[in-house]
């Protein structure tokens, strides 16, 4: 193997930043020629590739987002694209590919890898939403950014005797509500996994009212589905009268330098992704299970199934009465 390829694809996550400079860097040092491959697989498709140095991620490790941009491409997913991206590996000769980024992402990586691409997967996304690893690069930060906002929100819930809901990202898991509910020491945290339930809610709200709570905090993972957080502002409201603001993080979840924790898993995947290469053991995804470094089939880790943390989800609970 004498060349590599690296890309970040699908929504952002800090650390992103510092994987790429430990393939980089751990490229180099393994004597390859690394390449960059800009806004993900469009880019791959579209040949936006240059050659990265030393020099070209200094000063990166402590920063949000992805120099190499990120994309979302519905025509990489078709065989026209596909064909295209062999191409373009072939022109530049690419030998071995590390993308990093979520579970489409990986379902690309899967694809190149039927058609014979040596490929390593690495998890930088914030939702934590792949079973196969215990993390992926960018949850740690989330949860820290979220348990922030939560500490601003219930400053201002509190003077005014309020209930605040605020939502937050993960699609369809719920560990980021999870955890950051757990560390922010809210009232009541709604996931997709277990789904909404307002005749609890509005009891806990009622309850805690009655003992001379002055205000509540829910977190509300987007994905639960049927309502939305205004909408179950209104029925707080409507059964408790107590008055309700609805705070949607949003993409701020998704900015930020990366906590020492991400920095250092990102680092720690990004060298593995290239040993694996160098070892000729491609066709892999990277992640981190029980504190050891793994690496799965694509396919079999892609299918490995999330558990949901049932106990920190009762004990959230348990802690908010
Ligand atoms: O998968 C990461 C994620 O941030 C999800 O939590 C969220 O639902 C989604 O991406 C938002 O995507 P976009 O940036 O394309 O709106």
């Amino acid at each position: 193997m004498k060349t590599i390829g690296v890309l970040t694809s699908g929504g952002d996550s800090p650390g992103m930043n510092a994987a790429i400079r430990a393939v980089v860097r751990y490229g180099i040092y393994s004597g390859l020629k690394v390449l960059g491959i800009k806004e993900g697989f469009k880019g791959l498709m579209e040949g936006k590739i240059e050659e990265m140095e030393l020099s070209s991620v200094a000063n990166i490790i402590q920063r949000g987002g992805t120099i190499l941009r990120s994309a979302r491409s519905d025509e990489f997913m078709t065989d026209r694209g596909k064909e295209k991206a062999l191409n373009i590996l072939k022109v530049f000769n690419i030998d071995g590919l590390v993308v990093i980024g979520g579970d489409g992402t990986f379902r690309g990586a899967l694809d190149l890898s039927k058609l014979g691409v040596p490929v390593i997967g690495v998890p930088g996304t914030i939702d934590n939403d792949l079973g196969y690893t215990d993390y992926t690069i960018g949850f740690d930060t989330v949860v820290n950014t979220v348990v922030d906002a939560i500490g601003k929100i219930r400053d201002t819930t509190e003077s005014h005797g309020r209930a605040s809901i605020i939502e937050v990202m993960g699609r369809r898991c719920g560990d980021i509500a999870l955890q950051s509910g757990l560390a922010g020491g809210a009232d009541s945290v709604i996931v997709p996994e277990v789904g909404l339930d307002e005749v609890n809610i509005c009891k806990k709200l009622i309850d805690s009212r009655n003992r001379g709570k002055r205000h509540s905090i829910i977190i509300f993972a987007e994905g639960v589905g049927d309502v939305t957080p205004y909408e179950l502002g209104d029925i707080i409201k409507k059964n408790t009268d107590i008055d309700t603001r609805v705070t949607i993080l949003g993409h701020l979840q998704r900015g930020g330098s990366p906590s020492a924790f991400d920095r250092t898993l990102a680092s720690r995947l990004g060298a593995k992704a290239v040993q694996l290469l160098l070892e000729g053991d491609a066709g892999k995804l990277v992640g981190r299970r029980n504190g050891v470094l793994v690496a799965e089939e694509i396919e079999i880790g892609l299918s490995m199934e999330k558990v949901f943390d049932e106990e920190t989800y009762k004990l959230t609970d348990i802690l908010s009465i």
